[in-house]
């Protein structure tokens, strides 16, 4: 074993599985951010949570940095260990520990996909509700330590809302059972909600107890095609009216090239500068005309060019694919990625000021927007040309993203709705947070984890 610290860790936990190879170092050392070279010391892959205190606690005597693992499908730099670190990845401990009929529960081990948790739901007839196109790769560990949101945040909410009990190691390897699954606990600070979204800076989530619901009602889903970005929410308000809707999301004419390249099947005969694609409950009389009459009063006012409503089940995932899609079919381009949020109200403003100030930044990149805009999240993923090389566009990218965090911080928004911060927004967190908050978080992490152990460098630095 090259580096003798692995010895020693060997024997602070004994029968720990660690692996070295150059190859899994790259793999297990970065997210899907391309932006770091991994540089992980090792990968540590414990089977369960004694051995997570105890590498916790070996890191600690040893001053080794931990990034705790799970599907490193993160868009923010959460999971990169370039700086030496022990990446620990949560990928044994995988199972579902129990369901309880009564308080509908499931309890998982972190390292479970999240499609894995949709399936155990379903086996009880029953759901959990997050959902995105992840779903197969990512881990629910990782969905906690970034709250993860995605497709169904306007019916659901974000994946906070569904964690009724963590256990969480902290910093110095200590195990806390966090609100127990209560539903009611009034016994003061809720310590589960500081682990949600730190991305593994307070400690390693080891098990999650979650919450589930009934399955949703049938649906349906609606592709539209609108003539401009000022209509957009005045579509989302006359649906939202009138339906009960499970999803409402967008994309521009660049986003479905993209798409379409990367093989999904045109919608219509046209192109359109914008869409929309909608998913709603259906099934009975009244329901479908209400559907009729929503389009009917949205190509009346104007604000609709043309839309379809799915036939068959086939032809839903066809529609959801255009919106699904983007992000893989963008990969190969290095797209420079904004997560960013407002509240509903704020978003027709922010849009119009954010479609100015990128039009003048950007006038020769190519800019895909698309997102969860039925929540107020907005993706804009700017991709590098061809032959420009990564420091000049990242440098270009990094002044647009310090004027967007100031018209972000005009409306109270967030410079990271739902990826985290990680290493890619942490020159921006201030424009979210103010300075005592910062100082607060500070604090909180140094009683958590008072050698700085946990996934250093993310979210602010030491
Ligand atoms: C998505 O909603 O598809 C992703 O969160 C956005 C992205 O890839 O930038
Ligand atoms: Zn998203």
């Amino acid at each position: 074993m090259a580096d003798p610290r692995l010895d020693s860790l060997l024997q602070a936990v004994p029968g720990l599985r660690l692996k070295t190879d150059p190859a899994d170092l790259e793999h297990y050392g970065r997210d899907w951010t391309r932006r770091w070279t991994p540089a992980p010391l090792a990968v540590a892959l414990p089977a369960d949570a004694g051995q997570v205190q105890a590498v916790v606690r070996w890191a600690g005597a040893n001053g080794v940095g931990v990034v705790p693992s799970g599907g490193r499908t993160g868009l923010s730099g959460g999971a990169v260990a370039a700086d030496g670190e022990l990446v620990l990845s949560m990928e044994r401990m995988n199972r579902v520990l129990g369901f309880d009929p009564i308080d509908r529960t499931l309890t998982v081990q972190p390292g479970i996909a999240l499609q894995a948790v949709h399936e155990a739901a379903r086996e009880h007839g029953l759901v959990y509700p997050v959902d995105f196109a992840a779903r197969g790769s990512c881990s629910i560990g990782g969905n906690i330590a970034t709250n993860a949101g995605g497709i169904r945040v306007i019916r659901y909410g974000n994946t906070r809302e569904w964690v009724a009990g963590l256990k969480l190691v902290t910093g110095t390897g200590a195990l806390v059972d966090l609100n127990r699954g209560l539903i009611k606990n009034s016994s003061g600070y809720d310590l589960r909600h500081l682990a949600i979204a730190s991305e593994g800076t307070l400690g390693v989530i080891v098990e999650a107890t979650l919450r589930l619901t009934d399955p949703p009602p049938p649906t349906n889903v609606m592709l539209l095609a609108l003539p401009s970005f000022q209509v957009l929410m005045q579509v989302y308000a006359a649906l939202r009216e009138r339906l009960q809707l499970e999803a409402f999301e967008f994309f521009t004419d660049r986003a479905l090239h993209h798409v379409l390249a990367h093989g999904a099947q045109a919608p219509f005969a046209e192109i359109h500068p914008y869409y929309v694609v909608t998913e709603f409950a259906t099934g009975d009389e009244r329901q479908e005309a209400r559907v009729l009459e929503a389009f009917e009063h949205c190509m009346d006012s104007g604000w609709v060019s043309d839309g379809v409503i799915s036939q068959s089940e086939a032809q839903a995932a066809q529609l959801w694919r255009l919106r699904e899609g983007i992000t893989e079919s963008l990969a190969r381009h290095k797209p420079y990625k904004n997560d960013v949020s407002v509240r509903i109200s704020r978003m027709p403003a922010f849009l119009e000021q954010t479609q100015a100030l990128l039009g003048r930044e950007y006038p020769h990149f190519d800019v895909v927007w698309f997102g969860h805009i039925g929540d107020g999240n907005l993706h804009i993923n700017v991709l590098k040309p061809d032959g420009l090389e990564d420091a000049v566009f990242l440098t270009q990218c990094e002044h647009v993203t310090r004027l967007l965090a100031a018209t972000l911080e005009e409306h109270g928004g967030s410079i990271s709705a739902e990826h985290g911060i990680g290493l890619v927004k942490k020159p921006y967190l201030s424009c979210t947070r103010g300075a005592e908050e910062i100082a607060l978080m500070r604090g909180i992490k140094r009683v958590l984890d008072p050698s700085g152990i946990m996934n250093p460098g993310k979210l602010f630095d030491r």
